[in-house]
């Protein structure tokens, strides 16, 4: 599952759908029962699998699964094209999270059941962009007509890969790409997606020239596991701080998103803002999985 592998009208079900579920949770609490969720992780998560896993066992079904590639057989060499052949028959539904980018696509080739992407090295993370829209659908009332900036290691976060690649889809979405020259965005996205869809960007290296012209700023983490030494990342990570001081700049109802972890790139004397919403927009990743697991389980017919 890729955002582009859902129109913007099953985009916009799957967060009906969510909103549903977060008014009425009891209403689904048993569609899932007697199904099972395989969580794969050769990478590490916290919110991604727990957020799966809750949003599983919130409609009644079970999960399996492994935390790393270390407790799986990858380390013993079995390729992902084997281990989704075999879990095809123990589970209902799949979620993999791989450091190859790619691996998912791949897997779901050879799979029975649904392959969900949860996250593929530096390219591509769309239920966080799931999470990311529904936070701002719900909070903002809209995903159309906004500025978004972009701010941090726009190089490796495929949180910011896929968000733009849902965005673009929706009218008059302008976005502030913020990043030090060495993290900028890659290439194939300024040429094959910003370019190529006639998409209004700016890039830009002061997260402050940026701050009042935003209506969300989504900030990112530098993404240490990707960088090829230590010493490149250490230059880079407290590249930008938001504090409250930056704040101070932005519009009073503009909303401060991060995916998390965050390390230092957000400080924690902004987390009493009420524009800081990237707790709110944590708890938003369970119901809209929730929303996704019965959507690809084709629940109506369930
Ligand atoms: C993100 C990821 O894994 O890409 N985390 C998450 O899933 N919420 C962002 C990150 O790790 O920086």
């Amino acid at each position: 599952m890729n955002p582009l592998d859902l129109s913007v009208e099953e985009l916009d079900d799957i967060l009906k759908l969510a909103n549903d579920i977060e008014a009425h949770p009891q209403e689904y609490a048993h569609k899932c029962d007697g199904l099972k969720l395989a969580t794969l992780f050769y990478e590490p998560s916290t919110r991604t699998r727990l957020s799966f896993e809750a949003a599983m066992l919130n409609l009644g079904g079970k999960v399996l699964g492994f935390s790393s590639a270390d407790s799986s057989s990858a380390s013993k060499g079995e390729s992902i094209s084997d281990t989704i052949r075999v879990v095809s028959s123990y589970a209902d539904i799949c979620a993999i999270r791989h450091p190859k980018e790619g691996a998912p696509l791949v897997a779901s080739t050879k799979s029975g059941i649904p392959i969900i992407n949860a996250g593929d090295g530096g390219h591509q993370h769309p239920t966080q962009t799931l999470t990311d829209l529904l936070t701002i659908h719900s909070l903002k009332g809209r995903l159309d007509n906004l500025t978004i900036g972009l701010c941090g290691d726009l190089k490796f976060g495929r949180t910011v890969h896929s968000l733009i690649h849902a965005m673009i889809r929706y009218p008059n979405v302008r976005f502030i790409l913020i990043s030090p020259e060495e993290l900028r965005i890659p290439s194939y996205m300024r040429e094959d997606v910003l370019d190529r869809n006639h998409i209004d960007y700016r890039e830009e290296v002061r997260l402050e020239d940026a701050m009042p012209k935003l209506d969300i700023l989504y900030m990112t983490r530098v993404q240490k596991e990707r960088f090829f030494n230590e010493e490149d990342y250490v230059r880079m990570k407290d590249f930008y701080i938001l504090d409250k001081k930056k704040m101070e700049l932005a519009p009073k109802d503009m909303l401060v998103l991060h995916p998390l972890p965050r390390v230092n790139e957000i400080s924690v004397e902004v987390d009493d803002d009420p524009r800081a919403v990237y707790f709110q927009q944590a708890r938003y990743g369970v119901y809209v999985r929730m929303a996704l697991i019965l959507t690809l389980l084709k629940w109506k017919d369930m």
